[in-house]
């Protein structure tokens, strides 16, 4: 479990009227999707602390499963291998109790781990434009698919190839050019609205569409 933060209880206490994070009962693994540099690890472990929940980011799953780092994976055995891991990884965590999921940004560009997250989890997808995207992920050197030419190029043609994409999960955010609380009071508040929501025609709880 991931220690509380010292913000957790100004936080929860401000946040559009919620007097405690616990109130906001969470029914499934909230995952959240975006490209590489939009946030998912910092704010997942931020909102993981704000719910009392714990954290697990599914790239460190996958390099302890595989007992090597993801860059390893992509050299010795090639991206579907990764994609193959990641499916089983995200899968297995998806069936065990509610927490707060980062996962890779190609997790939920993946037909089969998107079906299973949008009928197993809660997705919420970090949005970032291109520049705070290239300055985040410019911080590390552990990102295969950016050592495969020019970053920006790349992360730009990533944003046009997934962007649509992403825009299929539950919740979208844009994730803030600041203090990581900024983007997680909106996370707090775009789900609790999500939570608050009618459940959509037709659609039993758990349901996949
Ligand atoms: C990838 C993103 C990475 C990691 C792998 C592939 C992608 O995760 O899963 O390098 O396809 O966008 P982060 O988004 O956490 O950097």
């Amino acid at each position: 479990m991931v220690a509380a933060l010292p913000f957790q209880e100004r936080l929860a206490d401000r946040v559009h009227g919620m007097s405690a994070p616990e109130r906001m009962k969470i029914p499934k693994t909230i995952v959240l999707v975006g490209l590489m540099g939009a946030g998912k690890s910092c704010i997942g472990r931020r909102l993981a602390a704000a719910l009392g929940l714990e954290f697990v980011d599914a790239d460190t799953q996958i390099e302890s499963a595989a007992g090597c780092t993801i860059e390893e994976i992509f050299e010795r055995h090639g991206e579907a291998a990764f994609r193959d891991g990641e499916r089983r990884v995200i899968s297995r965590l998806l069936d065990q109790p509610p927490r707060i999921l980062a996962s890779g940004g190609g997790a939920f560009i993946d037909p089969a781990t998107q079906k299973a997250i949008r009928a197993r989890g809660i997705s919420i997808w970090l949005r970032a434009d291109l520049d705070l995207l290239l300055r985040r992920t410019s911080r590390r050197n552990n990102r295969p698919l950016l050592k495969r030419g020019d970053p920006r190029a790349i992360l730009q043609d990533l944003m046009t190839q997934r962007y649509p994409i992403y825009a299929k999960a539950d919740i979208t955010v844009d994730s803030a050019d600041g203090p990581p609380e900024v983007t997680l009071d909106r996370v707090l508040a775009a789900l609790q609205a999500h939570l608050a929501a009618p459940a959509p025609a037709g659609g039993a709880a758990g349901a996949e569409r």
